[in-house]
């Protein structure tokens, strides 16, 4: 399975901070926003990976992450001329995808919690055993932000990696019919290119996730599995939650001493980097996080 990062839109709730930058190559306490949701398709265990921005903002995360052979990925860039719409994500990458199964996550998506790569990886297997889509639902106090997602009522919100049937599934409702938010993380089999080029802009003329996601949902191929009770999906939309996201991983990080969305770690624990190359990326950088990177190399 190969990942798409769509980092691109005019983060306008983030103005004046993001009014010459894009938003996700913003600092999240240490290290840039990009990192974390590049992070979690590493623990998914993908090591292609396209990253579609706008024209501006795209030379900067190709400077920033480069070819990623550094740690030990590939990673590519596509331009997202207009924002319109995420599943465009699946028009731009058709090429790159080139008949397989995709991952989607938003560059602005950040996911912090036990059991996740497990997850992760588990719906990689499904979507590419047993085809189909596989998306996430979250419970929240307010979803009417969100793509929302309502479900069978026999659920057991507190089990781990529950699957359960979707009855529907709606873009941003007035009067949602589940406290489930729906992530911006999905998993599709190798339709999707195929699904996401007959879509039609929805009334705010955008070409919407949930649509595509309803497609697979009549198909009877959708499948949701809740992050309990815990798990942490942050926000990053406006200067506060920003703020908070920032303050979440700095408080983990001092406390424990493991590092959140840590690339190079991970790299390094997938085995597609080796010590010493984990040595040498910590010594370029004179600061903690270079320091965290050659303390694991000498460990090891
Ligand atoms: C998008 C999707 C929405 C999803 C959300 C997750 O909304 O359209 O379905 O729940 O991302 O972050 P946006 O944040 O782009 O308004």
């Amino acid at each position: 399975m190969k990942g798409i990062i769509l980092a691109g839109g005019s983060a306008t709730r983030l103005y004046p901070l993001s009014k010459a930058i894009s938003k996700q190559i913003m600092p999240v306490y240490d290290k840039p926003m990009i990192y974390y949701p590049l992070s979690t398709l590493m623990l998914a265990g993908i090591r292609e990976v396209l990253v579609i921005s706008t024209p501006r903002d795209l030379p900067m995360f190709k400077e920033l992450l480069g070819d990623g052979s550094r740690i030990g990925m590939q990673l590519s860039y596509k331009i997202q001329e207009v924002p319109n719409g995420l599943a465009q994500a699946f028009v731009l990458g058709k090429e790159f995808l080139n008949g397989e199964a995709g991952c989607l996550i938003l560059g602005d998506n950040m996911f912090y919690g036990q059991h996740f790569s497990r997850m992760l990886k588990e719906a990689v297997r499904d979507v590419t055993e047993s085809k189909g889509a596989c998306v996430f639902g979250y419970e929240v106090a307010d979803p009417r932000a969100y793509g929302v997602v309502e479900f069978e009522e026999s659920h057991q919100p507190s089990a781990i990696n529950s699957q359960l049937r979707v009855l529907s599934l709606e873009e941003k409702p007035e009067h949602p019919k589940s406290n489930y938010a729906v992530p911006g993380l999905y998993f599709y089999d190798e339709s999707v290119c195929e699904k996401a080029a007959v879509l039609k802009p929805s009334k705010r003329g955008e070409y919407e996730i949930t649509d595509l996601n309803k497609m697979y949902l009549a198909e009877g191929k959708l499948r949701v599995k809740l992050f309990s009770r815990g798990f942490a999906w942050l926000d990053t939309g406006n200067c506060d939650s920003l703020l908070e996201a920032g303050n979440f991983i700095a408080t983990i990080q001092n406390r424990q001493g493991f590092y959140v969305s840590c690339i190079e770690e991970i790299a390094w624990r997938n085995g597609w980097i080796d010590s010493e190359q984990l040595f040498a990326l910590g010594k370029e950088m004179k600061t903690k996080y270079g320091q965290y990177l050659v303390a694991l190399a000498q460990k090891a």
